[in-house]
């Protein structure tokens, strides 16, 4: 089923001329009511396939799929007035080739109203990004460390330690940076190279653990509001204590029902007379 396209919020363009202006602001989002808690202060909403760990329990991201991508970005959608409004593709559903990406990254367009699409990939995907891009999908970058790939790569930890590695994330910005897509997201990687990256590249760096040198800044948001209590990454700020709080409202409630204290009179209806 099509939804039609919001109108009136920030578009993938303009968020490719924030280039060296004002920084970027983003959180991710996958349900209606955090989307319209976060959409006025952000240009930038990623549904992004972490909902597989944040919502879902998942080990990895590797388990999404497309249909839950889907049914979240529908979700976002309903929340949002402002906001650009970008759709992870979860793995499997553009790797195996352009046409197949083409047709996944359409079902997203069509299916949710979203602005965009993102993918993880440097070099290896230019192509596929630059096919999409020229036929009308807006396409969201992002390398460093990309959490698609923890089986080959063996876990998740930072990138750019080595010349090797730097060598290679200057192929992958510099590739991603000229296929079209309208900005990229660099995910934990080392300050200097990340800097080095931002300068090197046109299009706008949105940064989650790669300094404050990139144009702008993503976290994921159950990360930053501490409902996301497992591990907190060295690179996550938490701007509250919402997981404390849920844990000490719920005990509150338990011991009210357990002393027969809520309802009380005020939430209970009385017959008309
Ligand atoms: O899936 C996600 O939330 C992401 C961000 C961490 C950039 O890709």
């Amino acid at each position: 089923m099509s939804v039609p396209a919001k109108q009136g919020r920030i578009t993938p363009k303009r968020i490719r001329s924030m280039k060296d202006g004002q920084p970027i602001v983003c959180l991710t989002a996958y349900t209606t009511p955090m989307a319209r808690l976060l959409d006025a202060h952000c240009d930038l909403l990623l549904v992004g396939d972490s909902l597989g760990m944040v919502l879902y329990g998942m080990e990895t991201t590797v388990s999404v799929t497309l249909d839950m991508m889907i049914a979240h970005g529908r979700a976002v959608m309903r929340g949002v007035k402002n906001a650009c409004v970008v759709v992870d593709m979860p793995f499997g559903s553009y790797q195996e080739s352009r046409e197949v990406a083409f047709r996944n990254a359409v079902r997203l367009l069509q299916e949710t109203g979203c602005d965009a699409v993102k993918l993880e990939g440097g070099e290896e995907m230019a192509e596929t990004i630059a096919f999409l891009t020229t036929r009308g999908v807006p396409v969201l970058g992002h390398i460093g460390l990309m959490p698609q790939q923890v089986h080959t790569a063996g876990g998740y930890r930072s990138v750019g330690h080595s010349d090797e590695e730097s060598a290679k994330l200057r192929r992958d910005a510099s590739a991603i940076g000229s296929s079209g897509a309208f900005a990229v997201v660099i995910e934990g990687t080392v300050e200097t190279l990340a800097r080095e990256l931002t300068a090197q590249v046109e299009v706008p760096t949105i940064g989650i653990g790669a300094s404050s040198a990139c144009d702008g800044q993503i976290l994921v948001s159950d990360d930053m509001l501490g409902l996301f209590n497992d591990f907190t990454p060295r690179f996550v700020k938490r701007y509250d204590e919402l997981g404390q709080r849920v844990r000490k409202a719920a005990e509150d409630y338990a011991r009210e029902v357990r002393a027969r204290q809520f309802p009380g009179p005020e939430h209970t209806f009385k017959r008309r007379s």
